[in-house]
């Protein structure tokens, strides 16, 4: 058989794997096989179990029973490192970077190039500029990581997991922080590695990449496994269902009318910072207003400068017709204004905290009574938000840390609406979110929008976009290329003005 064909070899696989943690079941014997050279999908809604199954494969969780075995042999995988060596390596959900430090280092932590008792500093970074320049990243070796974005760091996992010579590579939704063109070079790489013989299990809640870039699909469900099939059986339609257990209507809901004379909440004049420049727009009362661009573009940027968290360096912010300027994220929520971020890691919850203290820290003076805190109020809107937003967690003292991706997602949308508020700011709001949430989410958002609040969409998921969004704002390096409306909000006209291409008259 020639290198690189997949083959019926399996290298890695778990058999009858359950886990639990403490008494909380998550994984109820599943089984699961990854062939050498095979590109193997995993999907499932959010809290399915993708997660700790890949981590259990890759010896970051022991499983309470079942096997792992490598290459035909059980193995035993604890503690964290010993599969790496084996040459399995994950690469996490929420990535795993050492902030302070450069790329070149990250890449090489642990396991330094050395020439006598020196780094060889000059090795180390050649090489990984090699693997930069193969991946058509445009960041350097020196970078601090804590200076890239997240798709530039989704880069760096990608190049450490390279360099180690990975034979499998386990990736934990790699693609939902990356913009359809980094997609695409990153499956570039995936073809790559898979042709060189690594085997590469991929998890992602975007079912076309997976159509595109996958040979086989195991399908999850309640920790359970569902069923493994190759791609070519499956339409679109038939993966979701499998995932989802029954039929899913459809995705967007319809798209109500703004009045044209409602009342301008926001409204932005030739506003400048250190990465925008001259942005100018209006969000009316009951409007879903959409922000399209490349990662980069400076999306994020308008919003972190309008909430206060970034300087402004001139023009004006108009709130219900009077010139205000927010300096804090406090400021803005008792001005009605409610922003979510889409580093959830970052900036977005408290990780070692339950679900109620999360949900309430906003909006904890609606929580006093009589000077103290009002414990069963706090328990009745916890209770309401996980109803609200179908939040899946099978253990409910967990802490968010502990939550799956989608679900702390969804934690934080439950966190901002406590705050009651008129306008709110969603920076990619369904990232990480599995096809039956993300319908929900549409149709919440479109209620919203019904209800008289307005809603700005930040979001690189084109098809989300023009399916909710009354006027979509693109922007391209900084600047506002052009405001779309009605029947122009498609996906050739949004490309156009995002890749530059067009410019707004
Ligand atoms: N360390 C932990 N302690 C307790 N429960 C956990 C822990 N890790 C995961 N869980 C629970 O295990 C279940 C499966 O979570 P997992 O993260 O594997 O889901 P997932 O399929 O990856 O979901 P998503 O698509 O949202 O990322 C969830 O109910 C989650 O809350
Ligand atoms: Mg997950």
């Amino acid at each position: 058989m020639s290198e690189g064909q997949t083959t019926t070899e399996v290298i890695l696989a778990a058999e009858g794997v359950s886990k639990s943690f403490g008494s909380v079941a998550v994984l109820f014997s599943v089984g699961f096989e990854l062939r050498k050279g095979e590109v193997h999908a995993l999907i499932g809604e959010n809290g399915a179990g993708k997660s700790t199954l890949m981590k259990i494969l890759s010896g970051l969780h022991q499983p309470t029973s079942g096997t792992v075995k490598f290459d035909g042999e059980k193995i035993d995988l604890p503690p964290f490192g010993q599969a790496e060596d084996l040459g399995i390596v994950l690469i996490h959900q929420e990535l795993n970077l050492a902030e302070q430090l450069t790329v070149e280092e990250n890449v090489f932590l642990g396991r330094e190039m050395v020439n006598g008792l020196l780094l060889n500093r000059k090795e180390m970074e050649q090489k990984v500029q090699l693997y930069l320049d193969e991946l058509g990243a445009d960041i350097s070796p020196r970078d601090r990581i804590c200076d890239l974005s997240i798709a530039e760091k989704q880069m760096v996992e990608i190049v450490k997991a390279m360099s180690r010579d990975a034979r499998v590579l386990i990736m934990d939704e790699p693609t939902a922080v990356l913009t359809d063109t980094e997609t695409q070079l990153l499956f570039n790489q995936i073809e790559k590695l898979k042709n060189k013989g690594v085997a590469i299990i991929f998890s992602s809640h975007k079912l076309s990449e997976i159509k595109q870039i996958a040979d086989r699909v195991t399908v999850m469900r309640d920790g359970q496994w569902i069923a493994t099939k190759h791609t070519e059986e499956l339409t679109l339609d038939a993966m979701a269902q499998l995932m989802v257990g029954r039929e899913l209507s459809k995705l967007y809901p319809p798209k109500n009318e703004v009045d044209v004379d409602a009342e301008v909440v926001l409204e932005v004049k030739n506003l400048y910072t250190d990465y925008v420049k001259n942005i100018s727009f209006q969000l009316r009362k009951g409007q879903i207003l959409g922000f399209s661009g490349l990662v980069g573009s400076g999306r994020t940027a308008v919003f972190e400068a309008i909430c206060g968290l970034a300087e402004i360096e001139s023009g004006e912010v108009w709130l219900h017709g009077k010139k205000t300027r927010l300096h804090s994220v406090a400021q803005a929520r008792d001005a009605g204004v409610a922003y979510l971020t889409k580093d959830r890691k970052e900036k977005g919850l408290l990780l070692n905290q339950k679900m109620q203290p999360n949900l309430t820290l906003l909006a904890l003076p609606n929580f006093v009574k009589n000077f103290l805190m009002d414990d069963k109020a706090e328990q009745r809107a916890t209770a309401r938000g996980i109803r609200r937003f179908d939040i899946r967690a099978r253990d409910p003292n967990i802490t968010a840390g502990d939550m799956s991706g989608g679900n702390q997602q969804k934690l934080l949308l439950a966190k901002i609406m406590e705050i009651n508020p008129e306008i709110v700011i969603i920076d990619e709001p369904t990232r990480g979110i599995d096809v039956g949430t993300k319908q929900q989410i549409y149709s919440f958002i479109a209620a919203l929008a019904a209800d008289g609040m307005s809603v700005v969409v930040i979001s690189s998921e084109m098809p989300e976009i023009i399916g909710i969004c009354h006027e979509v704002v693109v922007m391209y390096s900084g600047r506002i290329q052009g405001i779309l409306q009605g029947a122009e909000i498609n996906e050739s006209e949004i490309v156009r003005y995002a890749s530059g291409l067009r410019e707004a008259s």
